[in-house]
């Protein structure tokens, strides 16, 4: 079976049901996700979104000047400006669509994050992120326009250059949809659309420790990288200094807001030591923090330290950061009364699938938002909560552009085969795919965290060539299965990570490299685009 859609969205996060909401104004959106509509990065979000100015303490130039310092040299300041001039309306929308955010005395309560200057991050407890999700989800399965594809997942994009041909002389490749597999029936299908929004998150299971969830597989920028779209900056993955280290979780945060809020973080001896480290200490920008914590565990031999709030009263750490006191209260933790365990973990992908100022990729109507993009909003580094403010802004100038295209758009479905899958066999050696999963992510936690150095790089850079090889020989052999796709698509990811760090031959932001510790603006004050 093949439908066509005005709009087809592929992600349910924050970005692509504000993209969905707006966009079944204008036409039909088929919104693609592949697990249930609330799975996303967008449902943990905790510390909450930033927007500026909200109090007198505060203004747009302070919010782009933050955004920018974090971004050591390499964001895009126009695009800086637009989405931080659009904030207080993007908030102003949320709300419209029912979203909650605490209040203190009738005003927004206001919290404060690492590289922020002034208190400006709205939330809902610790909570933001469900409270978004849950509302956004509401409304999109209450519109009549709207076509959900629950448990469905984007194998691969059509363009025209791949399936129907490239005329001699064409340089703009243009899209026409998407092949997308039903998890439940494990059949291929091919959905059309004049707008393909790629939506589709970031890729933090490419590494070992991370806060992302299960559905963060670097899908849209491996698709897109196979469609011939430009990628950047991928040596950008942001580590956040504070996952709860604890055997029996894997991947729980503890917002940068219990810092913002007081939060002091210590060593085993219980002595604080970010201030040798950064003159903000706690609040330094993330980057700054996660290493100082990795050089301190590299000291001491340790795996982790301490994240301490117990100096704060009782009721407001409660009201304040209920689920994290209910998560760590479940393992056996009273944060009010004792340190939180925690470490350093993959968190976010500043690089992502190159787009301009309204979110289209160098393929034609082929658009990608939120954190499966690069705009030039981060930079080489992301100042907290400002990427759920990207994804509401970015969301609105992607339909903008769509809506300027003329009306009528050709799709030659007659040229765009049926996926073909006759040549596979069934895939009866599932421990394979899990053991390769394991060794990318290990390797990547390895030899391409937070410390990287040329040995490392380079070992990384041999290790998955051959891993990728033996997975794409896998993909075409066997019958495609979700977590083949994946697989797949992680070791792409894996893949333009290590290319991108090799070719950056200095230390900026995110990353750093121990035989090249200084900047170098002469050489690399630029984008890595592959
Ligand atoms: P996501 O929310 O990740 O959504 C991606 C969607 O794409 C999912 O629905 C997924 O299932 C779907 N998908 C992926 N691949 C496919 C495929 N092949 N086919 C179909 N569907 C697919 N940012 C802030 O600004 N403030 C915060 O407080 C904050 N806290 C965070 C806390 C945590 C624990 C994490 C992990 C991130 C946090 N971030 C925060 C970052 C922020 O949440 C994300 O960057 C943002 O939500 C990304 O939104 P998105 O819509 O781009 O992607
Ligand atoms: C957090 O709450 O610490 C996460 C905020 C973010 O990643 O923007």
């Amino acid at each position: 079976m093949s439908s066509i859609f005005d709009f087809v969205v592929i992600g349910s996060g924050l970005a692509g049901l504000s993209f969905a909401i707006r966009a079944s104004k204008y036409g039909s959106v088929a919104l693609i996700t592949k697990g249930k509509i609330e799975e996303s990065n967008s449902f943990y979000a905790q510390g909450g979104i930033a927007a500026s100015p909200l109090s007198d303490e505060d203004s747009v130039e302070k919010h782009i000047e933050d955004t920018i310092k974090a971004g050591d040299g390499l964001c895009n300041t126009e695009v800086v400006r637009t989405i931080i001039e659009e904030s207080k309306q993007a908030i102003e929308e949320l709300v419209s669509w029912n979203v909650e955010f605490d209040r203190e005395d009738g005003n927004f309560h206001l919290t404060r994050e690492g590289g922020h200057s002034a208190r400006r991050i709205l939330h809902k407890g610790d909570y933001t992120g469900q409270e978004i999700q849950t509302k956004l989800s509401e409304i999109v399965r209450n519109q009549k326009n709207i076509f959900i594809f629950e448990e469905n997942m984007a194998v691969d994009i059509i363009t025209k250059f791949k399936f129907v041909g490239r005329k001699g002389g064409e340089v703009e490749d243009e899209c026409y949809g998407a092949y997308i597999l039903n998890k439940r029936t494990g059949s291929i299908e091919t959905i059309f659309g004049k707008f393909v929004i790629l939506a589709t998150g970031g890729a933090g299971k490419v590494y070992l420790i991370t806060t992302n969830p299960d559905t963060a597989t670097g899908d849209g920028v491996a698709m897109a990288k196979r469609a011939g779209a430009k990628i950047a900056n991928m040596e950008f993955y942001q580590f956040h200094p504070t996952v709860l280290y604890h055997h029996k979780e894997k991947n729980f945060l503890i917002s940068e807001a219990v810092r913002g809020e007081g939060g002091i973080i210590r060593n085993k001896n219980g002595e604080p030591f970010m201030k040798k480290y950064h003159p903000m200490g706690e609040l330094a920008p993330r980057d700054i923090v996660a290493r100082a914590i990795d050089m301190e565990l590299k000291k001491s031999g340790e795996d982790h330290v301490y994240l301490d709030i117990t100096h704060l009263p009782k009721d407001f750490i409660i009201k304040r950061f209920p689920k994290i006191y209910q998560k760590c209260l479940s393992l056996g933790i009273d944060i009010t009364k004792e340190p939180i365990p925690v470490a350093p973990g993959a968190h976010f992908m500043c690089g992502g699938v190159l787009t301009d100022s309204y979110g289209e990729t160098s393929i034609s109507r082929l658009f990608a938002i939120g954190e499966v993009a690069y705009n030039g909003f981060h930079g080489a580094n992301r100042l907290a909560s400002n990427s759920l403010l990207e994804c509401v802004v970015m969301s609105k100038r992607a339909l903008k552009k769509c809506l300027e295209y003329p009306k009528k758009i050709h799709i030659p479905q007659e040229d765009i085969p049926p996926w073909k899958s006759e040549k596979t066999i069934p895939q009866d050696e599932k421990i394979l795919i899990s053991h390769t999963w394991d060794e990318i992510r290990r390797l990547m936690w390895n030899y391409v965290g937070i410390v990287r150095s040329e040995k490392r790089l380079q070992r990384a850079y041999e290790r998955i060539n051959i891993i990728k090889k033996e997975v794409i020989e896998d993909y075409w052999k066997y019958y495609v299965s979700p977590d083949l796709i994946e697989l797949r698509n992680i070791a792409i990811t894996a893949e333009l990570i290590i290319i991108s760090a090799m070719q950056r031959k200095e230390s900026r932001g995110t990353h750093f490299n121990i035989d090249y510790p200084f900047k170098n603006d002469i050489d690399f004050k630029k984008d890595t685009i592959l």
